[in-house]
C-alpha cells in the first residue's frame, strides 16, 4: 500500500459502530484488575492469556471473553476499561464511536445495573471522542432474561440509547427476542442486532423483519443470497462489517478472502469496525489497514468507508452532516 494511502487511512475522521467494550480489555488491564480486585485467573501471565486468543468458532472466542470479563467488578473497573478504549479510538481518529455492553456477563456475577452502566458513562462524558452507548442482550440466554435485564436498566434509560443483540447466534435466531425488541422500539431506543456472522442469511432477514433493527452487526453472510443483498442495498441498510474479526473467528480463512469490497460492488451501505479489538488483533486503524492491504482498494473506498460510518450513526442530522463535511474536506485536501 502506497504512504498516501496508509496515511489517509490513519488519520481520516471515522465512526466506530461496532465495538463490544468488553472485548477492549487487554491482557494487561485484566491482569491489573484481577490484582486490584483479588480475582484469581486460570492463566499465570499475560503472555500465556494472549497465547490463548487462538480462536476456531465464535464460541471458543465467546468463552475466553466472558473468563476476562469476570475482573470487573467495581465502577471505576468498568471507567477504566472504556476510558483506555476512548483513548485508543481518538489515536486513531474516531470521532464518534457506539459502544456495545453486555450486562447480562456482570449482572449474572452480582454486579449491580447501575455500576457497570454508571463507569461505562462517566467515562463517556469524560472523553473527547462523542460515545453513546448501546445494551445488548446476550442471546444463548432466554427472553425472559432479557426483558429483567432491560427492567434492571430502565432506571438509567437516559445513559444509552439503543438495544443490540450478540453472543452465540446459530440456534439463538432473532424471532427468540421479539417481544422483547418490540418493548425496546415502544420506549423508543434505537434497535441493532447481530446476524449472518456465522449464522445463516436468514436471520438478517428476520432480524429486520421481525426485531425491526435499524442496522445489522456483521451481516456478511448476505451474500450467499441475492434477493436480501439487493434488499439491504435498496433500503441502504447499514452493515457493521468486522473485518479482523472476521478472519480471527474463521468466517474467512484469510484477510485476502473478506468479501468487504464485494460488499461494496453490491452497493451495500459497508462500515469497518474493531468488533473485540483487544483479542482480534487491533483497534480502528489496523482494520482498515489490515483490509486495505489484502483487497485493492483504494482512496475512494476509504473515503465510502468512512462516510457510510457517520451516514449510519445514530445522530442528530445536523451533527451527521457535519462529520460527513469533515470527512469530505479531509479528502479534498489530500
Ligand atoms: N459476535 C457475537 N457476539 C459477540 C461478538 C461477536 O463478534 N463479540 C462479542 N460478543
Ligand atoms: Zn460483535
Amino acid at each position: 500500500m502506497n504512504d498516501q494511502l496508509r496515511a489517509a487511512l490513519q488519520q481520516m475522521p471515522k465512526a466506530e459502530l461496532h465495538i463490544h467494550i468488553e472485548g477492549s480489555l487487554e491482557p494487561e488491564l485484566i491482569f491489573a484488575l484481577a490484582e486490584r480486585n483479588g480475582v484469581a485467573l486460570n492463566y499465570a501471565s499475560v503472555e500465556e492469556l494472549r497465547a490463548a486468543y487462538a480462536f476456531t468458532d465464535l464460541q471458543s472466542f465467546l468463552d475466553i471473553y466472558y473468563a476476562g470479563a469476570s475482573v470487573l467488578l467495581r465502577e471505576q473497573d468498568f471507567y477504566d476499561m472504556t476510558a483506555a478504549y476512548l483513548a485508543r479510538a481518538e489515536a486513531d481518529n474516531v470521532r464518534h464511536a457506539e459502544i456495545f455492553f453486555d450486562p447480562q456477563t456482570h449482572t449474572a456475577r452480582g454486579v449491580p445495573m447501575r455500576t457497570v452502566i454508571d463507569g461505562i458513562h462517566r467515562a463517556c462524558q469524560d472523553s473527547p471522542v462523542s460515545a453513546t452507548l448501546i445494551l445488548s442482550f446476550l442471546r444463548h440466554l432466554s427472553e425472559e432474561d432479557a426483558f429483567a435485564t432491560l427492567e434492571a436498566a430502565l432506571p438509567l434509560r437516559d445513559k444509552y440509547i439503543g438495544i443490540g443483540l450478540d453472543s452465540s447466534e446459530v440456534g439463538n435466531p432473532p424471532e427468540k427476542f421479539a417481544r422483547v425488541f418490540a418493548r425496546c422500539k415502544e420506549l423508543g431506543f434505537h434497535l441493532v442486532a447481530h446476524a449472518g456472522e456465522e449464522g445463516p442469511p436468514a436471520y438478517i432477514g428476520t432480524a429486520l423483519d421481525l426485531l425491526k433493527v435499524e442496522r445489522i452487526d456483521h451481516g456478511v453472510r448476505c451474500l450467499e443470497d441475492a434477493a436480501l443483498t439487493a434488499r439491504l442495498a435498496r433500503e441502504q441498510i447499514a452493515l457493521t462489517v468486522c473485518p479482523l474479526s472476521n478472519v480471527k473467528l474463521r468466517v474467512f480463512d484469510k484477510m485476502e478472502q473478506h468479501n468487504l469490497l464485494a460488499l461494496l460492488d453490491a452497493g451495500l451501505a459497508v462500515t469497518v469496525n474493531s468488533d473485540d479489538p483487544a483479542y482480534f488483533g487491533g483497534y480502528m486503524n489496523d482494520n482498515f489497514i489490515a483490509t486495505f492491504e489484502a483487497l485493492p482498494l483504494g482512496l475512494s473506498h476509504a473515503q465510502r468507508l468512512a462516510r457510510n460510518g457517520f451516514a449510519a450513526a445514530f445522530l442528530p442530522a445536523a451533527q451527521k452532516q457535519k462529520y460527513l463535511d469533515e470527512v469530505d474536506a479531509f479528502f479534498a485536501a489530500l
